[in-house]
């Protein structure tokens, strides 16, 4: 991939300017450092309270922050309730496209209906305020519908992406102690079935505490269901008690959202806690100022609801800002490699957000796919999720945004719940750069010892103050949360991301990679320890390390190496069996490139495995300091 850092700015044009809702980024970031809750308080204002905030932040405890204490809410109640007394009540909140090409749309009034509709069901099945219910499902309208459902009646969502295995899934329903899970029979995607139900079957047999399963009819294939412990969402909701009205249950401001599990650098995935007031102020004023949403637009954000971004930006933040969004079910390149350009002549979206993932895939077609389509109502674009490579920018930005779309690169993370590093439209943009600070945030690039580093020189990214959006905490786990984001710089009482950046003479940001034991595949994060945990479970394996390697299209891949049990030999087709194992155990995402099987790992004296060497080796660039190196 093409390293080189552009420094030449492109500069937005003189419309964009003159329609942005934000026109001077450095007086307004200024006055939300100097004022910070006040700034935040007055975010807050725009969004409607059962119970105003007798305190913007409480930071007695840090970093246990609490924002917005003493109010009541629920964040149904700006997502949806509020909309339905004014004209949004009537226009589209969802346009919904399946891969094999039907089409359903939800006007605000619609939404609300099925969200009742589906909370009453939860009601019946015994849900109620502080449980937490797991989604595992397609990109299907009653995938927003469940995790608003939720939402409404006070329980936790927990969703898990449709593309992880039974054994990823029983563990995050274990670890959650999950009664209900919510799930479709199958899923349409590259004109296969993807299989959902029977994969939530093999994980409910793992699961103690897993009572009940709804199912969404999606594809009609058979799938097996048990008397008592399955039902199909269609005979739930043809019921009486799925009645279109539903009271929304009133939260403290610091009440759980949602759960949503992410890779760390040790052990396995843990959950991490948002919660309704803080969530709801951050999602919707990022999303107001970064996408610039007008009444009229349709936006499009092609990440999956079951990963932070779809939570924060295709699900929560749009609707709070009463936005039309956009959700397809399927593969961007089936059947052909313009499916997104088509969907977005078609339906003339406004405001496009991806991946670079994404990007460099669709790129590798051609720029006669985007050509053969209008795309000219597209306004803005957006990347998320790993860096953007200039190469892919470039033609993201000349193809797709036709040289008149800004690019809204986002830097953020599951933990911070919205952006933190981002341009406005209105941001002079340098391709491969995420730019400035979001208002409120003090954002720098420091050394081990928190000392900033000279402008271009590499160091971590830390966050020196807090934020609404950010986490509550890990679930059930508070010495995690403060072990693994705030003792690197606990003297100075600062978020460490675990990404290292680069800071400009422009005061730019430029995000390298992860620095901690996390891979981004695909803009997916995945854990080494994770990966390997699941190699070592393969009777053959006695030991295993997991590192990433530079790929073209995938940012990263997974490159695996293992010792043998005593008795067993190597062969190119063990190691191709290897692979597939990561794959079954872990999920298609987790497939590794290649697993190489070796007499020995690169190990310090206190027995870590130096995945630096590792990877100098796979790259052929020189090993480094092999001073600490067992013998
Ligand atoms: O390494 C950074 C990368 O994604 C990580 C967070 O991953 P996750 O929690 O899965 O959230 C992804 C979607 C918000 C970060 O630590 N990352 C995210 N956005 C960018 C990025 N790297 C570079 N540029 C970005 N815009």
């Amino acid at each position: 991939m093409e390293k080189v850092i552009e420094q030449k700015f492109y500069h937005p044009s003189a419309e964009v300017v003159a329609n942005a809702t934000v026109k001077d980024y450095e007086s307004l970031y200024t006055y939300s450092i100097e004022n910070r809750e006040k700034f935040w308080g007055e975010q807050a204002e725009t969004l409607q309270w059962y119970k105003k905030w007798d305190n913007v932040l409480d930071d007695s405890n840090p970093p246990f922050y609490k924002w917005f204490v003493g109010a009541k809410t629920n964040i149904i109640q700006n997502a949806l309730d509020r909309h339905q007394n004014t004209a949004i009540r009537n226009k589209l909140a969802l346009i919904w496209e399946g891969e094999p090409g039907d089409l359903r749309t939800f006007s605000y009034h619609a939404l609300n209906r099925e969200v009742c509709q589906f909370a009453n069901v939860l009601k019946s099945m015994g849900v109620k305020k502080g449980d937490v219910v797991t989604i595992y499902m397609p990109q299907i309208p009653e995938q927003l519908f469940a995790m608003l459902a939720c939402a409404k009646i006070g329980a936790a969502h927990s969703v898990v992406y449709g593309g992880f295995s039974h054994e990823a899934l029983a563990d995050r329903i274990n670890d959650a102690n999950s009664r209900v899970v919510i799930t479709a029979d199958g899923g349409f995607r590259r004109g296969k079935i993807v299989e959902l139900k029977s994969v939530v079957n093999k994980a409910m047999e793992l699961s103690p505490t897993m009572e009940i399963c709804i199912t969404v009819k999606r594809t009609g294939q058979d799938v097996y269901m048990e008397n008592d412990r399955d039902y199909w969402y269609h005979d739930l909701k043809a019921l009486p008690i799925a009645g279109y009205k539903c009271e929304t249950e009133q939260m403290d401001s610091g009440d759980m959202l949602f759960l949503l599990y992410t890779s760390g650098s040790t052990g396995k995935p843990k959950a991490l806690v948002h919660t309704h007031g803080g969530f709801s102020v951050y999602t919707s004023t990022t999303y107001r100022m970064v996408f610039d949403i007008k009444p009229e637009d349709r936006y499009w954000c092609a990440a999956d609801p079951g990963w932070i971004t779809g939570h924060s930006y295709i699900v929560y933040g749009p609707l709070m800002n009463g936005a039309t969004i956009m959700l397809y079910e399927g593969a961007p390149n089936h059947p052909y490699p313009d499916r997104w350009w088509k969907m977005i002549d078609k339906y003339g979206i406004n405001i496009l957000y991806t991946s670079p993932t994404a990007i460099r895939g669709l790129m590798r077609f051609g720029e006669s796919w985007p050509k053969r389509n209008d795309l000219s109502s597209l306004r803005l674009l957006g990347s998320v999720g790993e860096p953007i490579n200039p190469e892919a920018w470039k033609w993201y930005h000349k193809y797709i945004g036709q040289e008149r779309c800004p690019i809204m690169d986002t830097w953020w993370q599951t933990e911070t719940g919205g952006f933190m590093i981002s341009p406005l439209p209105i941001t002079p943009l340098k391709p491969g750069s995420a730019t400035k600070p979001f208002f409120g945030n003090e954002v720098a690039v420091v050394d081990d010892h928190g000392i900033d580093v000279k402008p271009g020189e590499e160091g971590s990214l830390v966050i020196k103050s807090p934020w609404p959006g950010m986490t509550a905490g890990v679930y059930n786990d508070p010495n995690r949360f403060v072990d693994t984001y705030w003792s690197k710089y606990k003297a100075q009482g600062w978020y460490f991301t675990g990404d290292s950046a680069k800071c400009d003479e422009d005061g730019y940001f430029w995000i390298i990679g992860r620095v901690d034991d996390v891979i981004k595949v695909s803009g997916y994060r995945l854990g080494t320890a994770e990966i390997e945990s699941v190699m070592v479970s393969h009777p053959y394996v006695a030991e295993a390390a997991a590192i990433a390697v530079p790929h073209e299209l995938k940012g990263n891949g997974i490159h695996i190496f293992v010792i043998l049990k005593k008795g067993f030999d190597g062969s190119k087709e063990l190691e191709t069996e290897m692979v597939n194992f990561v794959a079954e155990h872990m999920g298609p995402i987790a497939r590794p490139e290649e697993v190489k099987v070796v007499d020995s790992l690169p190990k310090t004296r206190s027995g870590k495995i130096m995945r630096r060497v590792l990877k100098a080796r796979v790259l052929g660039l020189p090993e480094g300091d092999l001073s600490t190196l067992e013998e």
